[in-house]
């Protein structure tokens, strides 16, 4: 560790962090408290003997459109990989639903460490509806599902996954689109999502908004509009 005290003021001071001196737990600690906020998936996948599993996993971004990509980060679990991972190899998809913030507690029902064959929808109550091209169900009540197929799997880690997923087909809840049904927007306040923050239980909801117009390039260059 070394500090920057030395530094002029304009600079802030910073402690220094070797993450190679530093046990994974210190790692996740310091990480997942700064990086954040985290959108949820709460994934919904199948064993290969059909059971339904469902979990919480915020190391979760989209990562294009153009195939339209998203990724999870599943951390390695000591004895047994987690049920997501398991299933996804297996079966090769995962259906991403979204969580309101009317059904958080729900979705912090399902991040019970149960075992594989104990379908933690059921045991939050949730309705599950069937996909149309993989074989894990959505829930029903989730405002949006996205039915990945798996592209890539790719260890980072000694047990520990990213999965990229081609999202396949998507379903939104009506209330939630407005305007033209041609060219739908979205209604952020409707969504009502919630993220993940801090430490083990802290949330946030995605309300608090404000709007930057992006600059132009005075020169004549052009700036990049989708992202
Ligand atoms: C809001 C939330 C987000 C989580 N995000 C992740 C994550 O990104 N990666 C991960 O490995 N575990 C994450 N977890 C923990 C898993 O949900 C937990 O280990 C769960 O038991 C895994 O279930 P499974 O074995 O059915 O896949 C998260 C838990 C919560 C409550």
């Amino acid at each position: 560790m070394t500090d920057t005290a030395a530094l002029p003021a304009r600079v802030c001071a910073t402690r220094h962090f070797d993450f190679s001196d530093m046990s994974a737990e210190e790692r996740y600690r310091l990480m997942a408290s700064t990086i954040m906020p985290r959108p949820i998936a709460w994934v919904v996948t199948v064993s290969a003997d059909g059971v339904v599993n469902a979990a919480p996993y915020s190391f979760f971004n989209m990562f294009g459109a153009d195939r339209p990509v998203v990724a999870l980060g599943i951390l390695a679990r000591p004895g047994r990989p987690k049920d997501t991972a398991a299933n996804i190899r297996a079966t090769g998809a995962f259906v991403v639903n979204l969580v309101p913030f009317a059904l958080a507690e729900a979705m912090n029902q399902t991040c019970v460490d149960a075992p594989p064959e104990v379908d933690e929808t059921a045991l939050a109550g949730l309705e599950t509806v069937p996909s149309l091209a993989v074989p894990p169900p959505r829930i029903a009540t989730a405002p949006v599902a996205f039915e990945c197929r798996l592209t890539h799997l790719l260890e980072t880690g000694p047990g520990q996954l990213l999965a990229v997923g081609e999202v396949l087909h998507a379903h939104y809840a009506r209330r939630v689109l407005t305007g033209d049904p041609e060219r739908p927007r979205v209604d952020a306040a409707a969504l009502d999502l919630v993220g993940r923050m801090h430490g083990a239980s802290a949330y946030t909801r995605t309300r608090d908004l404000f709007d930057l117009d992006r600059p132009l390039w005075e020169g004549g260059g052009t700036i990049p509009s989708k992202e």
